[in-house]
């Protein structure tokens, strides 16, 4: 298969996931809120501090391992082009705060079991890795912050976008109070054309197209899990 067919067949997946994930078309909740703004905190500390500088080790092409330790900087350094200089965990630190929890409160967050099984998952699915299906693991859930996957607000403007609708409603915040999920409009365009940049360089090259699909259909599995297990600690949260 060529490899424009290749960036097709990634599109579905990231299509399906939009589609099928209960988090994303379930009612936004403040317990909800709450728990993704303690959980993903930690998921994002997570992933670009350990799992995606994995794949950026194991990556033999210059640029683009240099693409993923500026990304994985941007979310747990500093970000100078759309967040100010704070990174993406201290800007939802911050967002936080603004829906009902204590800084304390978020910071003392340990991860509930359905993260601790995702970053197993993820360890297996980025660490041990040919660094193309790393790639496609550290870019695919970003895709979904890109227009045009799914329905709805979501296919508009992209997962965040739809966050961003729902909080702003739930909590009556501004666009500038939900910067965490504006700045990603931006942000994860970029992040995540690095990852498709790279699928559709060397995929055909490698004989890897069904590995990378194979790849990302697993992975937005994980999120898939990941997210819904947030919805249902969020639920007990709520009722506490
Ligand atoms: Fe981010
Ligand atoms: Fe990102």
């Amino acid at each position: 298969m060529a490899s424009k067919g290749v960036l097709a067949r990634l599109d579905r997946a990231v299509d399906d996931f939009s589609r099928r994930t209960r988090y994303f078309h379930e009612e936004m909740t403040k317990g909800r809120a709450r728990m993704f703004a303690m959980q993903h905190r930690l998921n994002t500390r997570h992933r670009n501090s350990v799992l995606k500088l994995k794949v950026a080790t194991n990556c033999p092409d210059w640029d683009t391992r240099i693409g993923i330790i500026k990304a994985c900087s941007e979310e747990v350094i500093a970000d100078h082009e759309h967040g100010g200089g704070r990174a993406h965990w201290e800007i939802l630190e911050d967002l936080g705060t603004r829906i009902g929890l204590k800084r304390s409160e978020i910071r003392a967050a340990t991860p509930i079991a359905t993260t601790q099984l995702a970053w197993a998952a993820w360890e297996g699915l980025m660490a041990n890795r040919h660094w193309l299906e790393g790639i496609v693991a550290n870019t695919c859930a970003e895709r979904a912050n890109v227009p045009g996957y799914g329905t709805g607000i979501m296919k508009k403007h992209g997962w965040f976008g739809l966050e961003r609708e729902r909080w702003g409603k739930l909590f009556g915040l501004s666009d500038g109070e939900l910067e965490f999920f504006e700045l990603h409009e931006k942000a994860d365009i970029e992040h995540s054309d690095a990852g498709w940049r790279a699928v559709e360089r060397f995929a055909k090259q490698l004989h890897m197209e069904d590995a990378v699909v194979a790849a990302c259909e697993k992975n937005l599995q994980v999120w898939e899990m990941y997210l819904n297990g947030i919805g249902e600690a969020g639920n007990r949260l709520g009722r506490r």
